[in-house]
């Protein structure tokens, strides 16, 4: 499996969003072709060949005449389902013991948080992820009675710099301090972690609970924001998933340790802002 691979997804164009679309943003989605590239398929290329494609033509704006190659590039046509297929392999992975992060970046109103977590009906990759991940986990336990499963799961939320920890329950609503001090730590055995709050490594044994604690997180979230939208839009919401796995019959030690991130950054446009001083204060005043 690559290292890093770039998937781009074009949203379709819709009037009613137009208005999420920054208006200093030019080329937008309004200039976006998506070629068919049927001799350049990905050797894992598994599904519809709409969705198999790598290269993007742009007719307007900047970058007005150029194409750009990717390693997999959606059409406004895609579906959550198909575009799903990019990262169900990393959950499987997850299971057995690897470590990946899935980001998705943008422009504010480009469709990150569509993708990532999808609207009702229509759900995205985080519903997706957790189903398939128990269903692996439950599959894996099932057919080796020396294999247990714990799955820890993180929902945090950064914004101007600082670590929320949505699923504790005492979250600070005004969102100006963090409720606890959250610090970032690294270690040899757990790699990159949060510390400074217990439910930042809540134990969780199904699907159902994990989507339902993701949904109280994203009530938190809501609380003490004055416009929802503004608020995801300048915050990252960071998704981990741990998961353990035990296998008596190695001497009960814990055997493998995977995790998967999956990160619904803040509109792009709005991070390159995120270094000035004023823009930190303005979002601090708000
Ligand atoms: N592929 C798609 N198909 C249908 N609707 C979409 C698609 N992508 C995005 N949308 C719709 O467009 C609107 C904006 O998308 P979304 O909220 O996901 O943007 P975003 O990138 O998360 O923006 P922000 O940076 O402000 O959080 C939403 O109403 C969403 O449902
Ligand atoms: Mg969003």
């Amino acid at each position: 499996m690559e290292a890093i691979r770039v998937v781009v997804r074009v949203r379709p164009r819709e009037e009613q969003h137009s208005v999420l679309v920054p208006s200093n943003k030019r080329g937008v989605n309004k200039s976006i072709t998506v070629l068919p590239d049927p001799s350049k398929l990905p050797d894992d290329a598994k599904f519809g060949q709409k969705s198999a494609r790598l290269t993007v033509a742009i007719s307007s704006g900047t970058y007005e005449g150029q194409e750009f190659r990717f390693d997999q590039v959606f059409g406004p046509e895609s579906t959550q389902e198909e575009l799903y297929q990019t990262v169900s392999p990393l959950v499987d992975a997850a299971v057995n013991g690897f470590m990946s992060t899935v980001f998705a970046y943008g422009p504010t109103g480009s469709g990150k948080t569509y993708t990532v977590s999808g609207i009702p009906g229509q759900p995205g990759i985080i519903p997706r992820a957790v189903t398939q991940m128990f269903e692996r986990i439950n599959e894996a336990a099932s057919s080796s009675q020396s294999l247990a499963f714990m799955v820890f799961l993180s929902y945090t939320e950064v914004y101007n710099e600082a670590f929320y920890d949505l699923l504790s329950p005492t979250f600070d609503a005004s969102h100006r301090v963090p409720s606890y001090k959250i610090q970032l730590r690294d270690s040899h055995q757990r790699g990159v972690y949060l510390t400074g709050s217990p439910t930042l490594r809540t134990p969780v044994t199904s699907a159902q609970q994990v989507l339902s604690l993701i949904a109280k997180g994203n009530v938190q979230r809501a609380t003490g924001a004055t416009n929802l939208n503004e608020r995801s839009s300048r915050s990252h919401a960071i998704l981990t998933l741990d998961i353990e796995c035990q296998d008596s019959n190695r001497g009960g030690g814990m055997s493998r340790m995977g995790r998967i991130n999956l990160i619904d950054l803040a509109g792009s446009e709005r991070v390159g802002l995120s270094g000035v001083e004023g823009e930190r204060m303005t979002e601090t005043q708000t």
